[in-house]
């Protein structure tokens, strides 16, 4: 341990938990900066994004997970006696998004909204390529005629054995939270990555980073964390999503 902690600091690379730290506050941080008016977090997980914005911003939120995590999250939610507080703004739904009507199910979610925001985060890393790729490609579909965004965090393998050290930490909780299953999909690199994407329908990607968020204060090389975060979009080019795409860098690891 002492000398995972030396190699940490000579390298400037992030521990595991500044790793997951720091992609949940460079999302939020994408978030916050588009006029988003749902919140669809993709798994939901024990996130608290959506309660939060919710609470804090009057914004509907709506979180997807399997049902065993749904179930629980909503006991959690009536415990702290948030549901009032929440109102009828806050959704949590079952659903499993590899499942056939899945791109149906989630258009219905978005509803009428015109700048819908959908996180997936920690989520594709847990798929198989092909499950991933039809995944990626449901939710563009949902996307279809909104100036919506999508907003997840991408692995290559290029990248990871650059970084090796902080990616290694990654793959190992990953390892821990899958009793074993693992890691099952990163893209070998920036261009598969691109492709994958277009071939689901996106138009827009680049990336998000911390240096966009003067805020954000990184203990760490940004260079060195084991992923980065996606900003992607199949907005229609007179829409403001383009502008926040352009501001970010192109997809690079
Ligand atoms: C690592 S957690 C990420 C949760 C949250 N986004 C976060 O960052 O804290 C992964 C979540 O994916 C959910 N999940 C896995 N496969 C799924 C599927 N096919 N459909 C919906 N959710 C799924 C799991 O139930 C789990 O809550």
């Amino acid at each position: 341990m002492l000398l995972e902690g030396w190699a940490l600091l000579l390298s400037r690379s992030p521990s595991l938990a500044q790793a997951l730290e720091y992609r949940h506050k460079l999302i939020d941080a994408a978030v916050a900066r588009h006029d988003l008016d749902v919140l669809v977090e993709i798994p939901g997980g024990f996130s608290r994004r959506a309660v939060t914005w919710v609470a804090d911003h009057g914004v509907r939120a709506v979180e997807i997970d399997l049902p065993h995590v749904i179930a629980a999250k909503s006991a959690r939610i009536a415990a702290a006696g948030l549901e009032e507080q929440l109102g009828g703004r806050h959704s949590l739904v079952a659903a499993n998004a590899l499942g056939d009507g899945f791109a149906d199910e989630l258009k219905q979610l978005i509803g009428e909204a015109r700048r819908p925001v959908v996180v997936v985060e920690g989520l594709l890393v847990y798929f198989p390529p092909a499950d991933r790729d039809r995944f990626l490609a449901s939710v563009a579909s949902a996307l279809q005629g909104t100036d919506g965004l999508v907003l997840a965090d991408v692995y290559t393998s290029a990248r990871r054995n650059r970084r090796a050290f902080g990616a290694k930490l990654l793959k190992f909780g990953i390892r821990l939270a899958t009793r074993g299953q693992g890691w099952q999909s990163s893209w070998p690199d920036d261009a598969a990555v691109e492709a994958s994407w277009r071939q689901a329908g996106f138009t827009q990607l680049g990336t998000v980073a911390a240096g966009d968020f003067p805020d954000l204060a990184l203990p760490f090389d940004e260079s060195r964390a084991p992923g980065v975060v996606l900003n992607a979009s199949c907005s229609r080019t007179d829409g403001g999503v383009v502008a926040d795409v352009a501001t970010s860098s192109q997809v690079s690891s």
